[in-house]
């Protein structure tokens, strides 16, 4: 179990803020929320997700920081630990997840490393004439060159886990971060003063609510789960570094409230100029990449914004791969007694060689049962097993292990928590049954 070694710890409060929101705020934001609330129909789903993240999202983050930092061991050590039994399943399946994750996620990652070079070599002159579209499939159906990438995306992320939390992880989630949250602002003063962009933001801003039915309520949920790094002991992981004298639903609520702000303000970048443009909100995948380039077309000095912004962006992806192939080595490091090199290197390789077919199946059309393999992986963990995680994670602090969790949360009773009450609710009753009930209305292929 334990190799001697005291465990490395964060350096501050806002080391572990910095870090766990640095975990959450990535692609999921910036790639993915706009494309999922432009299939889903829009404003009417962008409640559902505020209301979600709230509710059941910051409830299932207290949990799990709550289980991490009481244990001081990787997902599957933790429940081991503090349960034994069954319960160990629920950390295997985050470890599973964290496998399925990664493996399309530097794919993605790698996209940006290719739009950071293509800022300076075509991607301007393709939003310029309205075929940023073309230039993104041209792109996706070089499958070499989309693997690359995604290797490089997957080699730095496997070196700074190497590295190690203190110096690697935490370093690099207090720079730049707050860099991409003001770039966004910029981009936001030039999308909505396109003509055109007022229908973007009616779509973003004005709910339909005839548009909600079971399949938006997943994928809202899903949404929830994977944009704040839940469901799959991320925060387990994160929580066991925590030290014992942090507030920890103070810390939770941070991270929720910077989360789902840097997803809110990228659907006001892209939503405006989805319309101002005549471009399709529902497009999938690409929406983010075919979308920008125009937006830049239209700045002075585009190219360089654009640079700057896929940058920015690829290191919020790196906070959170790191965070993803950190939950994998934690548990071979600890449970498995393996070096932090070793684990970083193999299963960083592993998962490497995972996202392959996700690699190709975008532009090469490899499918599983009708979707692409990309967005069946993402299908499968985002929709399936992070909420069922975070479903098994509520049950567990609700009602197996609940007079831990409140010594835990209350730092021994030293410090009050005002919310504990509908704290131990939302975890026993409202989340389980919420996700119970979403997956019976919504969980079609
Ligand atoms: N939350 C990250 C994003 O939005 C992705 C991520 C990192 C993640 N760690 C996770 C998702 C753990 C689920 C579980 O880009």
């Amino acid at each position: 179990m334990s190799n001697g070694v005291e465990r490395e710890q964060w350096g501050s409060k806002l080391g572990f803020i910095m870090a766990a929101a640095g975990s959450a705020v990535g692609l999921g934001n910036i790639w993915k929320f706009p494309y999922i609330t432009g299939q889903n129909g829009g404003a009417a789903f962008v409640i559902m997700y505020v209301a979600l993240v709230f509710v059941i999202g910051y409830a299932v983050m207290m949990a799990e920081i709550v289980i991490g930092r009481k244990a001081e061991l990787n997902a599957v050590g933790s429940f081991a630990k503090l349960k034994g039994g069954p319960w160990v399943l629920v950390g295997w399946m985050g470890i599973a997840a964290g496998f399925i994750i990664l493996s399309f996620y530097g794919v993605i990652g790698g996209w940006c490393i290719k739009y950071i070079l293509a800022s300076f070599t075509g991607l301007m002159a393709a939003g310029a004439a309205g075929t940023a579209g073309d230039l993104f499939g041209g792109f996706i159906t070089n499958a070499p060159q989309v693997i690359i990438y995604q290797l490089i995306f997957m080699l730095v992320t496997i070196w700074i886990v190497y590295k190690g939390i203190g110096e690697g992880i935490e370093k690099y989630c207090k720079v730049l971060m707050p860099g991409l949250f003001i770039l966004l602002l910029i981009l936001i003063v030039r999308s909505v003063t396109l003509p055109g962009a007022g229908k973007g933001l009616a779509f973003y801003l004005k709910p339909d609510f005839s548009k909600l039915n079971g399949g938006v309520f997943l994928a809202a949920l899903g949404q929830a789960f994977f944009s704040l790094s839940l469901g799959m002991g991320c925060m387990v992981t994160y929580g066991s570094y925590l030290p014992k004298e942090t507030s920890i639903p103070g810390a939770a609520a941070q991270v929720c409230f910077l989360d789902t702000a840097v997803a809110f303000l990228a659907g006001l970048v892209i939503f405006p100029a989805v319309f101002a443009f005549g471009l399709e909100p529902g497009a999938g995948p690409g929406l983010t990449f075919i979308t920008l380039p125009n937006v830049f077309a239209q700045m002075p000095g585009g190219a360089m914004w654009s640079a700057l912004f896929f940058l920015l962006l690829l290191v919020a992806a790196i906070t959170s791969s790191i965070s993803l192939l950190e939950v994998v080595c934690a548990y071979f490091i600890d449970e498995m007694n393996w070096s932090r090199a070793k684990a970083a290197w193999v299963m960083g390789l592993v998962i490497f060689a995972l996202g392959v077919p996700s690699a190709i199946s975008l532009g090469g059309g490899l499918k599983i049962a009708g979707k692409d393999f990309l967005d069946a992986a993402d299908f499968l963990a985002s929709n399936i097993l992070l909420p069922l995680g975070g479903l098994f994670i509520a049950l567990f602090v609700g009602w197996v292990w609940t007079d831990g969790a409140k010594k835990e949360i209350t730092n021994e009773g030293t410090i009050p928590f005002g919310l504990m009450g509908p704290w131990l609710w939302i975890c026993r009753v409202v989340a389980p049954l919420a996700i119970a009930w979403i997956f019976l209305k919504g969980l079609k292929w």
